[in-house]
């Protein structure tokens, strides 16, 4: 039973002390969170992960994350994600190998430009290494704009993956909508032309996120027919119609924030993760908190991978000695990827 697991988890927790902390991302169910010493976005985590002394990190989140808080945390630090299979889809959108290939494709059409890779932080580390060696940097869903904008400061133009959306969410808010080209990289005869590259400014990935990618247009109309008092917040990883129609679009701890300042009584219907949703539901009870499409459709499946059961058996298996599930990122990875990072921090 649940009680049953908390009590096993609350057990491996109090045997291991002060050597383990866990993380919760968002978009992690309840069972999961509860046990969290920290809630919040990937990013985030990530720093709480480095501020801790503890030996041993339990990331709930995706594959990315983790590997993120590898990077982020001393050599000593040991990153432990609950289950293997937990990997975003839109990450594995953008494998280092294939960008290599059609990063050749692309410098090939425009010799004489200056193209800097801009990573999102949905990303494995050896794509952000391969950004870091081009000149080019990682990016959050907060700060792409400023990304987008201290690239084209360096050079003529930006190539971004894995998210078309944010991708192209962001070159409108700097006011490029009318300067992007799209490359598809699983169409054998890419059928973007090489006059359609040379003209842009920003040449976008074709990635996406499942989850974001199914909010519409008419889901925000229905919220606000039945609620005519409804405010609608959006994650960037929306298609553009639909961070332009709704109220705000912000990354997850923006929405969280949003939620967390809103005033006794007011209405905020929310377009991402169905968890982070419910999740905002129990926090404020005193705000009307709506999910944008109904109740059900909305989960991640990487984040579902991390099952309560998975989290109570690394813990034990810590307790016996055993590390299971860590993720270690290359050195040489490791240091470029640091880069990137680096650099996004500068911006
Ligand atoms: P955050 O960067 O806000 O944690 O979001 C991660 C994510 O997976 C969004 O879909
Ligand atoms: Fe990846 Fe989307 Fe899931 Fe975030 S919500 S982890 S981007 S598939």
């Amino acid at each position: 039973s649940e009680a049953d697991r908390t009590d096993r988890i609350e057990a491996a927790r109090s045997e291991l002390g002060d050597d383990v902390i866990v993380l919760g991302h968002n978009y992690q169910r309840r069972e999961i969170v509860e046990h969290a010493d920290f809630i919040g976005d990937s990013y985030e985590l990530s720093k709480r992960a480095a501020n801790a002394d503890a030996p041993y990190v339990v990331f709930c989140g995706v594959t990315f994350m983790a590997e993120s808080a590898d990077i982020i945390t001393d050599d000593d630090q040991t990153v432990i994600l609950p289950s293997m299979e937990a990997s975003c889809p839109m990450a594995g959108m953008a494998e280092a190998l294939q960008v290599d290939s059609a990063w050749a494709q692309i410098t090939d059409v425009v010799p004489d430009a200056d193209i800097i890779p801009i990573t999102y932080m949905n990303s494995y580390a050896d794509l952000k290494a391969f950004c870091a060696e081009q000149g080019g940097l990682v990016c959050t869903s907060s700060n792409a704009h400023h990304a987008f904008e201290w690239a084209l400061e360096r050079g003529d133009k930006v190539l971004f993956l894995p998210d078309k959306h944010l991708g192209e969410n962001t070159a409108h808010r700097i006011g490029l909508a009318d300067s992007i080209v799209e490359w598809d990289p699983w169409d054998p005869e890419n059928t973007t032309t090489d006059e359609a590259i040379q003209a842009a400014d920003v040449v976008l990935w074709d990635g996406y996120c499942q989850v974001h990618e199914r909010f519409r247009v008419d889901h925000i109309e229905s919220v606000r027919e039945a609620n005519p008092d409804a405010n609608v917040i959006v994650h960037p990883e929306c298609r553009r119609e639909v961070v332009d129609a709704a109220d705000v679009a912000g990354s997850t701890s923006t929405i969280c924030e949003t939620v967390a300042n809103a005033d006794p009584g007011e209405t905020w219907a929310i377009g991402t993760e169905i968890h982070l949703t419910n999740h905002l539901q129990r926090w404020h009870p005193d705000v009307n908190v709506l999910p944008l499409c109904g109740d059900a459709c909305m989960d991640c499946n990487a984040m579902r991978q991390i099952d309560p059961n998975y989290l109570t058996w690394v813990l034990e298996e810590l307790v016996d000695g055993r590390e299971r599930n860590v993720i270690s990122v290359a050195p040489e990875e490791t240091e470029l990827a640091q880069v990137a990072l680096d650099r996004m921090l500068e911006v």
